[in-house]
C-alpha cells in the first residue's frame, strides 16, 4: 500500500466584471486584432473596485471547492496558498484562510512561484502527504493583478495580458494498492527554476533591494509595475513546458496518445499551439480559456481544470497532466490519475 494525493473538487471564482479588447484598446494604443493575434486573449476578468483583494477572491473558490467535497472547513490540516499578488507584503495569504474559513490552528503556507504556483502547490501537497503530515488539504490559487498593471500606452505590453481569479482544490490521502494503474491521485511531479531570468519577468519596486524600498520618484518613473521581455519569456516557455511534459512521459511510461487532457498554463495561445504540436497532440486534448481570461498567473490551471470538470470533458479516471512556465523563471507539471 501507498499515500496517493487524490483531488476531491475544484472550483473557481472570478470576478463578475469584463474587460474586451475593446475596453483597453479606449485607455491605451492597442487593439482588438493585435492581442487576438499575438496572444489570443478577447477579454480578462477584473475586480470590481479597490476594495476587493485576493484573500477575497480565494474565499470565494475555496468554499465553492470544500461544498462541493463536501467537507467542513474544520476537517482541513493543511492549506496551501498559492499567489504572486498577496494581499499584505506579509503575512502571506495563507493564515487570512484559515481564519475566514473557520479552520482549526492548522499549518497555512504561501507559495511564490507565480504562473508555476498551480504545479508547485501540488508538488508540495503530495509531499505532505507521502509523508504523512497531512490528509485533508486545500489549495488555493488566486490573482488580484488589475491594481498593479500599468493601464496606459506606456504598459500596454504587459497590461493586456494579464487577469484576475481564483481556483481551488481539496486534495486528500487516500491508501491504494501499489500496481493498480488506474488508481487516482498525483502520480508524478516535476519542477524546475533558473534565476538567471527573474530579471525579465518580474515586479522589482516595493522590494528590499531597492533604495529605500519605495520612493516617490518609483511611483513616478512607473517603476512600481510589472516588466516582461515577451520573447525571451516566449522561447523559454516553449522549451521548458515541452520538456517538463516530456520527462513526465518518458519517466512513467506514458505515450502522448494516452493522455486524456493537457492543462496547459495559459500566458499566449501560440505558445500553447507551438507546445501542441510538438507534442502531437490534437487540439481537443488540449485544454484553453485564455480566450476569456487571459493569464491569471496561480489561478490559471485551478480555473482550466474547474471548467474543464463542468463541462464534462475532465471526468473521474482520466490521465491529465499540467504544464506550467513563469516568473523566476520557475516551471514543472504533474501527471494525475483524474
Ligand atoms: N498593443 C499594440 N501594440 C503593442 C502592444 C499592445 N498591447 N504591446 C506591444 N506592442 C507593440 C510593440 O511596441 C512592438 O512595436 P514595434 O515593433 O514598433 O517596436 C510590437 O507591438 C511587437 O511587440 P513584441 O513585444 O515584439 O510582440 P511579440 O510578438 O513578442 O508579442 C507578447 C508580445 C508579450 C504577446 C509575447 O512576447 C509573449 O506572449 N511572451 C511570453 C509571455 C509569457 O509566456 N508569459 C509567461 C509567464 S507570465
Amino acid at each position: 500500500m501507498e499515500l496517493r494525493s487524490v483531488i476531491r473538487s475544484v472550483a473557481h471564482y472570478v470576478p463578475e466584471r469584463r474587460v474586451s479588447n475593446e475596453d483597453l484598446s479606449k485607455i491605451m494604443d492597442t487593439s482588438d486584432a493585435w492581442i487576438t493575434e499575438r496572444t489570443g486573449i478577447k477579454e480578462r476578468r477584473f475586480v470590481e473596485s479597490s476594495e476587493v483583494s485576493t484573500a477575497d477572491l480565494g474565499e470565494r473558490a475555496a468554499r465553492l471547492a470544500l461544498e462541493k467535497a463536501g467537507w467542513s472547513s474544520e476537517d482541513l490540516d493543511l492549506i496551501v496558498f498559492a499567489t504572486l499578488s498577496p494581499d499584505y507584503y506579509f503575512p502571506g495569504v495563507g493564515v487570512m484562510m484559515q481564519q475566514r474559513l473557520g479552520c482549526r490552528p492548522i499549518p497555512a503556507l504561501d507559495i511564490r512561484a507565480q504562473c508555476s504556483g498551480l504545479v508547485y502547490g501540488l508538488s508540495c501537497v503530495d509531499g505532505y502527504v507521502k509523508s504523512r503530515q497531512a490528509q485533508k488539504i486545500l489549495l488555493v490559487c488566486a490573482e488580484v493583478q488589475s491594481p498593479v498593471l500599468d493601464l496606459t500606452t506606456r504598459g500596454r505590453d504587459m497590461a493586456v495580458l494579464f487577469g484576475d481569479g481564483a481556483g481551488a482544490l481539496t486534495i486528500e490521502a487516500a491508501r491504494v494498492g501499489t500496481s493498480d494503474p488506474t488508481q487516482r491521485g498525483i502520480i508524478d511531479s516535476f519542477l524546475g527554476s533558473d534565476g538567471s531570468g527573474a530579471d525579465v519577468l518580474c515586479m522589482k519596486t516595493p522590494g528590499t533591494a531597492v533604495p529605500g524600498f519605495i520612493s516617490q520618484d518609483d511611483i513616478a518613473q512607473a517603476r512600481v509595475h510589472p516588466y516582461m521581455d515577451g520573447k525571451v519569456v516566449f522561447k523559454n516557455a516553449v522549451t521548458r513546458l515541452i520538456e517538463t511534459a516530456t520527462t513526465l512521459m518518458t519517466r512513467n511510461g506514458v505515450k502522448p496518445e494516452q493522455l486524456d487532457l493537457v492543462i496547459p498554463h495559459q500566458a499566449n495561445l501560440r505558445i500553447n499551439e507551438m507546445v501542441r504540436t510538438q507534442l502531437g497532440l490534437p487540439p481537443e486534448r488540449v485544454f484553453n480559456n485564455i480566450q476569456r481570461y487571459g493569464n491569471t498567473t496561480a489561478a490559471t490551471i485551478p480555473i482550466c481544470m474547474s471548467e474543464a470538470v463542468e463541462q464534462g470533458i475532465l471526468r473521474e479516471g482520466a490521465l491529465v497532466l499540467t504544464i506550467a512556465f513563469g516568473a523566476g523563471f520557475t516551471w514543472g507539471g504533474n501527471l494525475i490519475r483524474w
